[in-house]
């Protein structure tokens, strides 16, 4: 389909998160059951159930918006799969899991803040309603909880104890 208006670019934006979203529930159900570190490893587990119900937030904006769900793709989502396979291949104690699984954590939450604040600047100009805003918002709003629950996990001292362990 030819982009031609900003509406265009949001829909197409909203397919690309809804992709994301959905691939999302699938690698944090997998990160949650391979990481080492169990306070992370249930922190993959509630944002995941977060992430389903961010779904549906995304199906509510397309009926609002009377488009279809539809995911697109994301090329940056499916290079960050392929990157993970290749750790996996390459691995071999199991302890790094956390380190590498906490930072594609942050990494992805700053992508989806991306996405979400970028849909929400074009909603703002279209001048849709608060019923397409909303979700939206809310979905950003989650996923900057979780960007700073892993950042500070981050910091902490199960992670940097886990690295020092394998010294
Ligand atoms: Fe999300
Ligand atoms: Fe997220």
């Amino acid at each position: 389909m030819a982009l031609e208006t900003p509406r265009d670019l949001f829909v197409h934006n909203l397919k690309e998160m809804y992709y994301i979203e959905n691939q999302l529930v699938d690698m944090l159900d997998e990160l949650a059951s391979d990481t080492p570190d169990e306070k992370l490893a249930k922190g993959f587990e509630s944002h995941r159930e977060e992430t389903r119900q961010q779904v549906e937030r995304l199906e509510a904006v397309f009926r609002e918006i009377h488009e279809t769900p539809d995911a697109s793709g994301s090329g940056a989502l499916d290079g960050m799969k392929q990157d993970h396979e290749e750790f996996k291949r390459e691995v071999a104690s199991d302890d790094l899991k956390t380190p590498y699984h906490l930072a594609a954590g942050i990494k992805t939450e700053r992508m989806e803040i991306t996405g979400y604040q970028s849909l929400i600047t074009l909603a703002n100009e279209i001048d849709f309603d608060g019923d397409v805003k909303g979700p939206l918002k809310e979905n950003l709003d989650e996923e900057k909880d979780t960007l700073k629950t892993l950042t500070t996990m981050q910091k902490g001292s199960n992670i940097k104890n886990a690295i020092q362990n394998l010294l």
